[in-house]
């Protein structure tokens, strides 16, 4: 069941994605060579806790950090350590808070000092794969309008979506119904009203679709070593174009 918020709620929501949002350029700005992946678990926890809000992920199914940072051919679930960042490096950087009873849920893939060309556009299509899927996000539409839309400008421009993880509802649970594919054809899926609040997340890989599992139990790379992207916000439904709750936006 698709859970409709009220307009406290949604108050409520707007809230919580306000913090959330506020880690993510947090992280983001952490982003430079030399930095650890600690440190950046570290600032954004202190954050988050700093705002009266607790970290979404920290515990979440066993996970053992307040954000997720994934480098270069690792796509999500990244877990923060020793790692130090280099230049060159994409730094996909994952998080969640949550405050008076709901969560809010956003990721983007930031560059550690100068990248490639090819590392920048693979950042750039990423993000605007999600706002695409973002203008199909409205009262009426189904949910894999937004899945098509995010596929078919990744596939245009020459880059593959991940299949085996996917975007999602989000409020009182950081999980819940609908499930949101990056892919598939328009038309299917439940319908979208307003006051449904969903995170909408294309993981874009710049080779093949194809993922692997590390014996962490968590990272996720792509097989063929290429790198991967992710940029994720927390979206209200309405009549008309949807509000980004974890705002502002990169
Ligand atoms: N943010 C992820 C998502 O969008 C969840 C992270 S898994 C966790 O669904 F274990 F790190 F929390
Ligand atoms: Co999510």
């Amino acid at each position: 069941m698709i859970i409709v918020k009220s307009e406290r709620e949604i108050e409520l929501m707007r809230r919580a994605g306000k913090i959330t949002a506020a880690a993510r350029a947090l992280a983001g700005e952490m982003v430079k060579p030399g930095v650890t992946t600690r440190e950046i678990d570290k600032a954004v926890f202190h954050f988050i806790r700093s705002q009266g809000a607790e970290p979404s992920f920290l515990n979440y199914n066993g996970y053992p950090a307040s954000v997720c940072v994934s480098v270069n051919d690792e796509i999500i679930h990244g877990i923060p350590g020793p790692r130090v960042l280099k230049e060159g490096d994409i730094v996909s950087v994952d998080v969640g808070a949550y405050i008076g009873g709901f969560h809010g849920d956003c990721a983007a893939t930031y560059p550690c000092g100068k990248i490639s060309e090819e590392a920048q556009r693979l950042i750039d299509v990423t993000r605007q794969s999600f706002f695409e899927g973002f203008a199909q996000a409205r009262e009426g539409n189904r949910i894999s309008d937004i899945s098509h839309a995010v596929q078919a400008y990744v596939e245009a421009n020459g880059f593959s979506v991940v299949r085996e993880y996917v975007g999602h509802g989000v409020g009182r649970n950081m999980h819940e119904a609908p499930e949101i594919p990056n892919y598939g054809a328009p038309g299917h899926g439940p319908k979208l009203l307003r006051g449904m609040t969903i995170a909408v997340e294309p993981m874009v890989n710049a080779g093949t679709a194809a993922i692997r599992q590390m014996s962490d139990g968590w990272t996720v790379k792509t097989r063929d070593g290429k790198y991967a992207a992710h940029y994720e916000n927390t979206i209200l439904i309405t009549a008309g174009e949807p509000e980004i709750l974890t705002a502002p936006a990169p």
